[in-house]
């Protein structure tokens, strides 16, 4: 597969991007160099992603609801004062999505943070933050067709008590940067990381999961990893699949005798890993279970399977 398939095309911007309440023109919505820097170290966001519908008729926003929950999730551990409600904020998606017409696949990041010059303190408790909501046309992944290839990283994911990755913080980022500059280095697509107890944690951008005998295993939600919506996802789909899941901590040989592996997020949806270490992950290629999980999770976002449809939220287009 292209890695740079994954990536934003960012070349257009939208006319509008949502700012603290309001629409503003794209050009206008600027900050203070100096607003950046230790402000930015305490910055949380979400990556939320709206479907084109099947019909072609309707936006549909994924679990909007659950994702702006998360983002005030994140905004309570980092002490930062939030000024608008989730549900504001996931009505602000919604007119954001409606100001700059879209009618394709569309990527939605808000982000919060410490507004005004902070120079010192590096943005302190109870810091009020502005909130921005950015967004751009994604290109929908290819079928699972393709997979990825996957390497342990030497690097440990940060852990609840110096980072927590429960926060979806910029600043965790680098952590996971470190590792896919490392991966690619040595030829790999993208890293999977341990967690401080070398236990497996995550991908930089996703959660893991592997398949053996049949049983989806992933590790535990305090692994070291963020809370995923699609991990939460996939573990109901699979449960309407009939497809048994342990979820537990897991030791890195577990990935090397694995018949499937996985990396699942809003960016990545159900990546097919078929190359670990060097080892092939099965026969090497996207095993059955990985594709059919990967069938269900595109048939729900796109509303084709209706049987989760409380997790979409319908913008008409
Ligand atoms: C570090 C990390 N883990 C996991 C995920 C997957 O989370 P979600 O499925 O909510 O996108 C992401 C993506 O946002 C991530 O950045």
């Amino acid at each position: 597969m292209t890695l740079d398939s994954l990536a934003s095309p960012r070349a257009r911007h939208p006319r509008w991007i949502w700012r603290n309440g309001e629409l503003v023109p794209w050009e206008q919505a600027t900050v203070h160099v100096n607003a950046v820097g230790h402000a930015s170290v305490a910055a949380v966001f979400e990556g939320v992603k709206a479907y084109l519908a099947d019909d072609g008729r309707r936006l549909l926003v994924f679990r909007l609801d659950d994702h702006m929950r998360r983002l005030a999730d994140s905004a309570r551990i980092c002490r930062l004062e939030l000024r608008h409600t989730p549900g504001e904020l996931g009505r602000a998606v919604l007119g954001l999505l409606r100001a700059n017409e879209y009618h394709d696949d569309t990527y939605l990041r808000p982000w919060v943070f410490p507004s005004g010059i902070i120079r010192e303190q590096m943005a302190p408790a109870g810091s009020v933050c502005e909130a921005v909501i950015d967004s751009w046309p994604f290109h929908a992944r290819p079928p699972a067709a393709e997979g990825c290839s996957a390497a342990v990283s030497s690097w440990l994911r940060i852990g609840d008590a110096s980072m927590p990755p429960r926060v979806k913080a910029f600043s965790n980022y680098h952590n996971g940067r470190l590792a896919a500059i490392e991966a690619r280095t040595n030829g790999h697509d993208w890293p999977i990381l341990l967690n401080e107890r070398h236990k497996v944690s995550e991908g930089p951008g996703s959660c893991v999961a592997l398949v053996r005998d049949g049983t989806v295993i992933t590790p535990s939600l305090t692994s070291g990893v963020l809370d995923s919506l699609t991990r939460a996802t996939a573990l109901d789909l699979l449960a309407d699949l009939g497809v048994p899941v342990e979820v537990r901590e897991v030791d890195r040989t577990e990935l090397y005798l694995a018949d499937e592996l996985f990396f699942m997020g809003t960016a990545w949806e159900i990546l097919p890993i078929t190359t670990i270490d060097g080892l092939s992950v099965g026969e090497g290629e996207p095993g059955d279970l990985t594709r059919r999980l990967a069938g269900a999770y595109r048939a729900t976002v796109r509303g084709v399977d209706t049987r989760h449809s409380e997790w979409l939220t319908e913008l008409p287009v």
